[in-house]
């Protein structure tokens, strides 16, 4: 297992820390700011036309940056965090991915469903967080709590519990840094375009982002 999901705490760091330029509402007047990960390895796929569905309501003075990670490739992770220091990385793929993570009071993680589970670009984009967690000065941890985290997926199978160990990972994710968790906008179709005939899933998008998401929590804890 990897080290620090080993380290599990019921309070994460930073959690009562208020997050900078962010509150609860998305009415208020604080700051917003949402980046998409798109993680299909196909463009105009489901999964994003699903996530423009749900950002097409957010207000006109919240922020949206989308970046594919598909056109913007990370490097198989290498995991030094044993061995020497991660250094912030400059002028690539993962800085460009860090500086937008860390400038998102929002994130949204848009994956595909594959092989019940995110794509393998947001994976290899989580697996990088391992790095920034440890690269020093960068204070990843402290600086994602409280912000939250969303997640927009399609998918092929009809029944959307096979969806779950993508829900849970993000959870889980969320719940390690001490973030809020805004759930999982689900919607069903296998070809481009399918997911526009999921009224169910459009009528979701419409309030997805409206809610006020709690702070993530492990199984064990006990809800806040
Ligand atoms: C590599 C791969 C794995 C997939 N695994 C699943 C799966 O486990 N369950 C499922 O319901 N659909 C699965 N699908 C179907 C996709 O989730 C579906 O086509 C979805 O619409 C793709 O999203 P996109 O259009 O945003 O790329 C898989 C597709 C691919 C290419």
């Amino acid at each position: 297992m990897h080290a620090h999901m080993m380290h599990v705490q019921a309070a994460p760091v930073g959690a009562a820390t208020p997050p900078p330029c962010r509150d609860n509402h998305l009415g208020d007047t604080m700051a917003r700011d949402f980046l998409f990960v798109l993680g299909s390895s196909r463009a105009d796929g489901n999964t994003e036309m699903l996530a423009h569905k749900a950002a097409e309501q957010l207000p006109a003075g919240v922020g949206q940056r989308w970046i594919s990670l598909a056109e913007h490739p990370l490097p198989d992770f290498e995991d030094l965090r044993h061995d020497s220091d991660h250094v912030r990385p400059e002028g690539d793929a993962a800085a460009l991915l860090l500086d937008a993570t860390l400038a998102a009071t929002d994130l949204v993680i848009a994956s595909p469903l594959y092989w019940y589970s995110v794509s393998a670009h947001v994976k290899r984009y989580l697996d990088h967080w391992s790095g920034w967690l440890r690269t020093p000065g960068l204070d990843f941890k402290r600086r994602m709590a409280g912000r939250t985290l969303w997640g927009v997926t399609a998918l092929a199978h009809e029944e959307e519990e096979v969806a779950d160990p993508l829900v849970t990972t993000l959870n889980h994710s969320a719940a390690y840094l001490g973030m809020r968790f805004g759930g999982v906008l689900l919607g069903n179709g296998s070809k481009p375009g399918d997911v526009l005939n999921d009224t169910a899933a459009l009528a979701r998008a419409k309030t997805f982002f409206a809610q006020e998401p709690p702070l993530a929590r492990y199984p064990y804890e006990t809800a806040a």
